[in-house]
């Protein structure tokens, strides 16, 4: 089964209580987006929400990091109760600060997982693939909620599935950026176990737009 994971960058803050908790009856995990405003030309929140958020939620803590200087936020995250960090490989200058990087959050006991931004190939992370617990395919460009889903991301999904299979690797692949409930079809049927979504699931009824993702 699908795990469906709301990216609180589209909750509405002056309901937080009310909705985080209505994502506690629904929903799998929780994404965090947090954006630098120089990685990605937008800003948006610290450690702090996470902690708010940890004191009422049970759920898994999702943290993607959209940021110039990983490792220091994943380090911040990780103090504030991350369950999983999920860097940007565009962000790492080499394969060596990406193997360091990895280490370093494995170290903490917190799951790791590498983000390609929709222009950047699967076969940039081929070699990293086996040390990562998750995949996590851009299908917008990083920085906003409600953009319009790229197509051509199924592939990478397509890709790292049959990667996987073929290898035994051990990662989650998620989704993330206009998902949709045609859209969640079409990447369900291409492999991801996570789907990312923000605009579609805290617009209207969240419970019904929450299951429609995971059951229909
Ligand atoms: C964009 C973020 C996404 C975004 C998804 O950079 O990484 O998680 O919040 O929002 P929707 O689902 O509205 O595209
Ligand atoms: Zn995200």
């Amino acid at each position: 089964m699908v795990k469906v994971a709301p990216s609180v960058l589209s909750l509405d803050f002056s309901k937080f209580r009310e909705q985080i908790e209505t994502l506690n009856k629904h929903a799998d995990w929780i994404h965090f987006d947090v954006m630098d405003g120089h990685f990605v030309p937008n800003l948006s929140y610290g450690p702090k929400i996470l902690e708010e958020v940890k004191k009422i939620s049970p759920l898994f803590m999702d943290v993607h990091i959209m940021v110039d200087n990983p490792k220091d936020v994943a380090k911040w995250f990780i103090e504030a109760g991350a369950d999983l960090i999920t860097f940007h490989i565009e962000a790492v200058k080499d394969y060596q600060e990406a193997i360091d990087l990895i280490n370093y959050i494995k170290s903490k006991n917190v799951k790791v997982g590498i983000s390609i931004k929709p222009k950047t190939p699967v076969f940039e992370i081929a070699s990293l693939l086996e040390f990562l617990d998750l995949v996590l395919v851009m299908s917008v460009e990083p920085g906003f909620g409600g953009q319009s889903f790229i197509e051509s991301s199924l592939n990478k999904v397509k890709d790292l599935k049959q990667l996987k299979d073929d290898n035994s690797y051990e990662y989650l692949i998620e989704i993330d950026g206009g998902i949709n409930f045609e859209t969640a079809q079409k990447a369900k049927a291409s492999g991801v176990d996570v789907l990312v979504a923000g605009s579609y699931v805290f617009n209207g009824d969240i419970k019904e737009n929450i299951d429609s993702l995971k059951w229909r």
